[in-house]
């Protein structure tokens, strides 16, 4: 049997609009109603915790309370006859819950919750910790939730603006080795590391972005499907399935 055909699914907020969850930078976006420095940097967390607490608490319950819609279905479905590889700057797992099995979630997830000192920018006056806890939850983090491990206050498993993302190099170069079809969806495009994806997957044939409002300037060689991606996705994952179907059409 040959093997599968490798497909990278690059997704963003857009991808989870039509579930009910809102987008950033969308009109009626969450940064309308809040302000990012305030609930998604590490300042924000030293300033007012419980702040940001309810904030993530609040994406908990519309996370858990949304269910996966046509896109994040058909994504599972390509599964069937590719390699897909989702590569994913959302927290919800609405991915998961339709079914697809490979997701690398680069700002992490609304279902995990992890130390304040976990691997990253923390210090305080008795020096730098590094401590490596994270578990999955099943309701959200509270003021005075403790770390197991070492005390710290427990924080949601997200990457704030101003923090690291863990961007897998030596995983990324073999990916984009072998990615035959590359679909970015719902995305702006604006939020650094993620966005340097696109021109890294420059090289592969065949890509595709699905975006009401795409961003252009970045999308040379694209074949660029203006719209949601509820009837976008679904579309081309019929297109790519049937034309997989075809006898010696790849070999
Ligand atoms: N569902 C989630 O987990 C969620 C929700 C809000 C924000 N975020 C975070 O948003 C950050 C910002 O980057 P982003 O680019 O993902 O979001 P963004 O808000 O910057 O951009 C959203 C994009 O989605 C598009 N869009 C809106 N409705 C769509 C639809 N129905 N179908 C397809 N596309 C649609 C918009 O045109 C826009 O380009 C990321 O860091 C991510 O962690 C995640």
């Amino acid at each position: 049997m040959k093997p599968k055909r490798a497909i990278v699914l690059f997704s963003g907020a857009g991808l989870s609009a039509e579930s009910g969850i809102s987008t950033f930078r969308d009109s009626g976006g969450l940064w309308e109603q809040h302000r990012i420095e305030d609930v998604a940097s590490p300042e924000g967390w030293q300033r007012n915790k419980k702040l940001v607490l309810d904030f993530y608490a609040q994406r908990f319950a519309k996370a858990t309370a949304c269910e996966p819609n046509p896109a994040h279905i058909a994504i599972a479905a390509l599964q069937k006859k590719f390699d897909v590889v989702n590569i994913t700057q959302n927290i919800d797992t609405l991915l998961e819950r339709a079914g697809a099995k490979n997701v690398w979630h680069l700002h992490g997830r609304i279902d995990f919750q992890k130390c304040e000192r976990h691997c990253s920018i923390f210090s305080d006056e008795s020096g730098e910790f590094d401590c490596n806890y994270r578990a999955q939850i099943s309701s959200p983090t509270q003021l005075g939730d403790k770390c197991p491990k070492c005390g710290g206050q427990l924080r949601p498993d997200v990457v704030w603006f101003g923090e690291a993302v863990d961007m897998r190099h030596d995983y990324l170069r073999t990916l984009i080795a072998k990615t035959e079809i590359f679909i970015g969806v719902g995305t702006s495009a604006q939020v650094y590391p993620a966005a340097g994806l696109l021109p890294l997957f420059r090289a592969t044939p065949e890509k595709y972005f699905i975006d009401p409002n795409p961003a252009y300037a970045m999308l040379d060689g694209y074949e660029v499907l203006g719209g949601a991606a509820s009837h976008h996705v679904p579309l081309l994952a019929k297109r790519l399935l049937e034309r997989e179907q075809i006898p010696g059409r790849f070999e």
